[in-house]
């Protein structure tokens, strides 16, 4: 049995837009291969000012959700490659085009666009708005030792002294 969703409040300067669930049309541009090897260079390259949810934070903008949508949806894969590999990191040091290219498949993947078998290269220039929602894909359910599954949305990832990740919202539980 479902219980309800709780509605989400906004916090913070960091607002929450729910996005429509409206389907895009695009192929698939990019493999689950390079989501995972993306998830991995964005921590170590990129977590640090946009946090590990892709969620805003001071001055580094969401890269996923309404706010990302609004900004890269009519432009190009090409030109969110081309965006990150010229500026990001601020200063930093320079990454590889594959890690740039795994990197871009992990935020599309975090924006609801689905892997498939054709791999991304630095020539894909399909437009954002048709591969992806902004919409993320459903964050696997935890269970816990009660046997509940439950969903959790993270609002942002302070850690608290004990150690325990705050800001993590319970917005369903189901009871088995
Ligand atoms: C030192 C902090 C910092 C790090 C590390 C960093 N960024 Fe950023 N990022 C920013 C700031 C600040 C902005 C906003 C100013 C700008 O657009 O240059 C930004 C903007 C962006 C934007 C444009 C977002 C939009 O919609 O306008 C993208 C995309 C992006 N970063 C991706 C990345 C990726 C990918 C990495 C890792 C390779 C990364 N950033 C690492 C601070 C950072």
């Amino acid at each position: 049995m479902k219980a309800g969703f709780l509605s989400l409040a906004a916090l913070g300067l960091c607002a929450i837009a729910l996005v429509s669930a409206q389907q895009p049309s695009g192929a698939p541009v990019f493999t689950a291969a390079q989501v995972d090897a993306g998830r991995t260079a964005y921590e170590a390259s990129c977590a640090s000012c946009h946090v590990s949810d892709l969620g805003c934070r001071n001055e580094a903008p969401q890269l996923a959700g309404a706010d990302f949508m609004n900004t890269w949806r009519t432009q190009g894969v090409d030109a969110l490659f081309g965006f990150i590999r010229s500026t990001m990191p601020p200063g930093g040091a320079r990454l590889s085009d594959d890690q740039y290219l795994a990197i871009v498949a992990y935020i599309l993947r975090s924006n609801g666009a689905a892997p498939g078998a054709q791999p991304l290269t630095a020539a894909t220039a399909v437009p954002i708005g048709t591969i992806a929602t902004g919409q993320r894909p459903a964050a696997p359910a935890q269970v816990d030792d009660l046997g509940r599954e439950r969903f959790y949305v993270q609002l942002h990832s302070e850690k608290a002294p004990d150690g325990n990740l705050w800001g993590w919202l319970l917005v369903q539980e189901t009871k088995r």
